[in-house]
């Protein structure tokens, strides 16, 4: 069934950060989730550089565009959950009582269930980091000096303020914020989708820490072109694994994360802090294929090539894993990660990374099974509001054309 999410709250509290999160864990895991952000329609409507009168309640002028932009991007949902979308949200204040029940209406007329999430602040250093760290880099205020800027986004805020009905709603299904995840209240939440998205939100630290990835050094299967397996690190791979201690020694990560195979455990070795063993981070299982090259696979199980090239995110190894299923069983060191507010060295494998990676650099999901991750490449990612910093490391020793 489709869900309507209807963020609720004052400016410079998180929600946009928080609808994109969701989004991308959802989209990750399989469902078809899209933003529908009301400021980028009233950008559209009305210009982005409009003061902040434009938002005083009595402006009726300003209501009334700003109401013309909801229903802009209320059909637009109402379109696409038309077209097979699964999860759609809806990105505004949502401030008032009677703008959230013109919503709810809307929505379930057309047989869509709804939830809304609420994120509350009390702590003014978390506003004031989110004013400093998201408004001014919003498309209302580029190019504005930064005073002029901060002073307009507060009286904005005071608007809203003077408006806000907080979310009591006793009938709807909601989720609530408290000062950037310190508590969460759920309230009168059902099904399986909406329940993941609440424990989602559980784990959600608003000030994410940083992750690095690596695959671990070249194994004596890689040098084979073999998959699966448990072998040891070749003579590049024990470089490799001197080159990562080298590299990271001065980083402040205060533990690394491995797979249990041994490829990735003598990796980590030489960078001299905890090792904590993950079985969800062991690389893809390839069934029946497990220790065979490539071209064994090609020729003496011609099938299992042409299926799994055709749908490799679908496609399950034979007593194995598909793409899917690795997704499925990294969900909870994705919660894990997203609730670490210290950087973490993670030390796996191929297909693991991609799964990773994909998820925080929001790539498409069908994409998952053809990201390059090399060999001897130090991936460093700092997630923040509008997506993930990425810096790529590529460490001695190099080796060419090993998959
Ligand atoms: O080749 C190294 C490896 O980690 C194998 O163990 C694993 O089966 C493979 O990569 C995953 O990559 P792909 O899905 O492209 O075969």
């Amino acid at each position: 069934m489709a869900i309507a999410l209807i963020m609720v709250g004052l400016p410079a509290r998180g929600k946009t950060y928080t609808a994109r999160k969701i989004a991308r864990y959802l989209n990750w895991l399989g469902n078809n989730t899209r933003v529908f952000n009301v400021g980028n329609y009233r950008r559209e409507l009305s210009g982005a550089a409009v003061p902040h009168q434009f938002f005083d309640p009595d402006n009726e002028q300003g209501l009334a565009a700003r109401k013309l932009a909801a229903k802009k991007a209320l059909q637009d949902m109402l379109l696409w959950f038309g077209s097979g979308g699964d999860v759609g949200i809806f990105d505004a204040t949502n401030s008032t009582l009677s703008r959230r029940k013109w919503l709810v209406q809307q929505f379930t007329q057309q047989g869509i269930e709804v939830a809304m999430i609420e994120s509350v602040c009390y702590d003014d250093d978390i506003i004031e980091a989110n004013i400093q760290s998201t408004k001014l880099g919003s498309p209302d205020y580029a190019g504005r000096p930064v005073e002029e800027a901060t002073q307009d986004f507060r009286a904005r805020i005071a608007h809203y303020v003077s408006a806000y009905q907080p979310l009591e709603e006793e009938n709807v299904p909601w989720i609530k914020i408290i000062d950037a995840g310190r508590q969460v209240l759920l309230n009168r939440l059902q099904g399986p989708q909406l329940m993941r998205v609440g424990y989602f939100l559980m784990h959600l630290n608003l000030c994410p820490t940083s992750i690095w990835l690596s695959r671990h050094g070249q194994s004596l299967f890689n040098t084979q072109n073999r998959v699966g397996g448990d072998s040891v690190l070749s003579p590049n791979g024990r470089l490799y694994a001197q080159s990562l201690a080298n590299f990271v020694k001065d980083q402040p990560f205060p533990e690394i994360w491995t797979s249990t195979l041994q490829r990735t455990i003598q990796t980590a070795a030489r960078v001299g802090r905890p090792i904590r063993r993950w079985k969800m981070l062991d690389e893809i299982h390839a069934g029946i294929c497990d220790g065979l090259t490539y071209d064994e696979i090609a020729r003496e199980h011609p099938d299992i090539h042409r299926r799994r090239a055709q749908d490799k995110l679908r496609y399950r190894y034979p007593q194995g894993e598909s793409y899917e299923d690795v997704i499925q069983r990294l969900d909870p060191l994705i919660l894990a990660l997203e609730h670490r507010s210290e950087p973490v060295l993670v030390v796996a494998h191929q297909a693991i990374l991609r799964a990773i990676y994909g998820y925080f650099s929001n790539k498409e999901r069908r994409s998952v099974p053809h990201l390059p991750i090399p060999l001897h490449t130090l991936i460093y990612l700092k997630p923040n509001t509008y997506g993930c910093e990425e810096m790529k490391f590529a460490l001695p020793p190099h080796i060419a054309g090993i998959h």
